[in-house]
């Protein structure tokens, strides 16, 4: 274990369980689509992404957009700004899945999902890995969620702290005394 974790939240194991339920999910629910877009959030959902393509065994597509709304620290600023767009000439055509690392305010997937419907997407769904509900300021459900956490800031799995702890294999939380290094 990474010397600045304090506690496993999601091990391996219990994440490859979530995936392959959410892809079994997801799977059934699309299979009369014929335009099933995957839209990974940069940078935070790019494992998650990773291994639940590769389950929902299917056609589909994948792309990204990159969003900010987080500074280098714990905190929200709740300021959404796009910094990579989805440049697509056939978005009406698209059944668009958002694939989101974790919903925290709920911000940057309301404004997003209003962002693409407005854009023109056939549908806009949306799978997040985590969901901390109890932080939400503006209303929203996700379509899909892999599981709920209390309100702990947790880092690995492609979630990060400053922009490390990405790569870590599993759900983890930081000991204390890394937020004051
Ligand atoms: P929201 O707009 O407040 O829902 O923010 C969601 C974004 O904040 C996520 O995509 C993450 O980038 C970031 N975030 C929220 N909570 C955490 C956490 O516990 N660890 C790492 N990033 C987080
Ligand atoms: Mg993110």
């Amino acid at each position: 274990m990474h010397n600045d974790i304090k506690e496993i939240l999601l091990s391996e194991e219990k994440l490859d369980q979530i995936t392959t339920k959410l892809a079994k999910k997801i799977e059934n629910d699309y299979k009369d689509s014929k335009n099933l877009l995957l839209l990974g959030i940069l940078k935070g959902s790019v494992v998650f992404m990773s291994d639940l393509m590769k389950k929902i065994d299917m056609p589909m597509q994948i792309d990204f957009m990159k969003v900010s709304s987080y500074g280098s620290g714990t905190k929200t600023t709740g300021k959404i700004n796009i910094i990579l767009d989805l440049h697509r000439n056939d978005l009406t055509k698209l059944d668009i899945l958002v694939v989101e690392d974790i919903i925290d305010s709920g911000k940057t997937l309301s404004y997003l999902t209003e962002y693409l419907k407005l854009a023109g997407a056939r549908s806009v769904k949306t799978v997040t890995l985590l969901d901390k509900p109890s932080r939400r300021e503006v209303e929203f459900e996700p379509d899909y969620c892999g599981a709920t956490i209390p309100d702990e800031f947790v880092v690995g799995y492609g979630l990060d702290y400053a922009e490390n702890y990405r790569t870590l294999p599993y759900v983890a939380i930081l000991k204390p005394e890394v937020y004051t290094k």
